[in-house]
């Protein structure tokens, strides 16, 4: 089969890699991909925009591609797969309305609240003065979130009221029309992506995921600097406690909407102190870096249990198969980010670093002239494999110290609650 992955991310190659470790996949086509999936053997990237839906199913027509899957929220936000759907494609990603799960946190709150899954008390406000007096009578800490695609810049941890209070204004004045404001919740995080056919949800191994820029998880956020799995804190326990009191009610309760959810639900969690996973967040794709750290570690070929998603069939599904160790990621980044950063600075070592044993995802990368270069924030996702957590990184350092460019920049400490 031939399948087309959406974006040009760091998840991108990583599902278009994973698809290709099929036995059943003979081709992968990116749209617009990046330098890895340009250069990767039976990868073919096509210069189409991720919101470009007619040119996508165009190139799916002519091409004979039997599956699209989707990476970015933009493009499922959007309806891309009811764009795809209505052109009898076979497409891998939750439709327009399910998508609100990630793309409105408002939508998102109510649906926890309907489905009664452990979450942080909250409310939604549309004015900035209820929020403001909402936030002098809880106190600080306070989260306020932005009701929108913010490109990880909507939600706000206060640590203090005078901040929550700004945090407001700002978010109101940005244009943002609605916010919600929520208990401050602590914890350790975890990630747990789950496949969906809109019945049956099955979770993947858990990853935790390093937002911060500086090492010690200091300094800005990001969009991920390094992530690993799985991640010991999502005991089996935990993990149970999880599928039961937070997938499967909310798949049942989006069902009992009527909304046919097919795709990636994936939870981001605090795991309390008292050992209790409550939900912080839904999005409706893979997690970037968390994919990078969790697909290698798959044995079941992907294109089947995407398909089996696609298809409301993967009840009837045989359960996924993992290898055995951890993986884990680091992700290689451009001086600056997350603010201003340069491109196009020539990568090298990547070879070297394959070498070595890792397997080097391009995610902020193009190809000119024949050389990689860096064309983004997040440059490069290195992931090792290993019998363990320290097996894995043992093996990474040496192979990311072999790539260079100008201002390249990795956290060090990837991993540091498990060290
Ligand atoms: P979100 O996009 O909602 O996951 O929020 C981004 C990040 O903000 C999360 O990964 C957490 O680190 C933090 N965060 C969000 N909600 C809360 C909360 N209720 N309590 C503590 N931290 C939170
Ligand atoms: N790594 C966080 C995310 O994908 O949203």
């Amino acid at each position: 089969m031939k399948a087309l992955v959406v974006g040009n991310g760091g998840r991108e190659h990583a599902l278009a890699w994973t698809l290709l470790q099929s036995p059943n996949v003979e081709k992968v086509f990116c749209t617009p991909g990046n330098g890895g999936t340009a250069i990767a053997p039976y990868c073919q990237n096509l210069p189409i925009k991720v919101d470009d839906f007619a040119a996508i199913a165009n190139a799916v027509e002519s091409n004979q591609i039997d599956l699209v899957v989707v990476g970015p929220e933009l493009p499922l936000s959007l309806g891309i797969t009811d764009y795809l759907q209505q052109r009898n494609i076979l497409v891998f990603g939750p439709n327009r309305e399910s998508a609100q799960i990630e793309a409105s946190k408002s939508w998102a709150k109510d649906l926890m609240k309907e489905a009664d899954i452990p979450t942080a008390e909250s409310e939604t406000f549309t004015a900035a003065e209820a929020a403001i007096s909402y936030i002098n009578q809880q106190g600080a800490p306070i989260v306020v979130k932005a009701d929108g695609l913010a490109a990880g810049k909507g939600v706000i941890v206060a640590t203090t009221v005078a901040e929550a209070r700004t945090a407001v204004e700002d978010l109101f004045a940005q244009g943002f029309s609605k916010l919600v404001v929520e208990e401050f919740l602590v914890g350790e995080e975890v990630s747990v992506l789950a496949l969906t056919d809109g019945v049956t949800i099955i979770p993947l191994l858990p990853a935790q995921d390093h937002k911060r820029i500086g090492e010690g998880d200091t300094g800005k956020n990001t969009g991920g600097m390094g992530a690993y799995a799985p991640a010991p804190i999502a005991s089996t326990a935990i993990m149970q406690q999880i599928e039961q009191e937070i997938l499967q009610p909310t798949i049942n309760t989006l069902q009992k909407r009527g909304i046919d959810y097919r795709g990636v639900l994936y939870a981001g969690l605090m795991i309390t102190p008292e050992r209790k996973a409550k939900i912080l967040e839904f999005n409706c794709r893979f997690g970037d870096p968390e994919t990078q750290a969790v697909l290698p570690l798959l044995e079941t070929p992907l294109d089947s249990l995407l398909i089996a998603c696609a298809e409301q069939k993967l009840a009837q599904h045989p359960s996924i198969k993992w290898k055995d160790g951890t993986a884990v990621c680091v992700v290689a980044a451009a001086g600056g980010y997350p603010d201003a950063y340069e491109k196009g600075k020539v990568i090298t070592g990547i070879d070297t670093a394959e070498e070595k044993g890792a397997i080097v995802f391009h995610a902020g990368t193009k190809l000119e002239d024949s050389k990689v270069v860096t064309n983004g924030g997040r440059v490069l996702g290195v992931t090792t494999v290993g019998k363990d957590f320290s097996s894995a990184i043992a093996q990474m350092y040496p192979a990311i110290e072999s790539i260079q460019f100008e201002k390249m920049y990795y956290r060090r400490d990837i991993g540091h609650r498990i060290r």
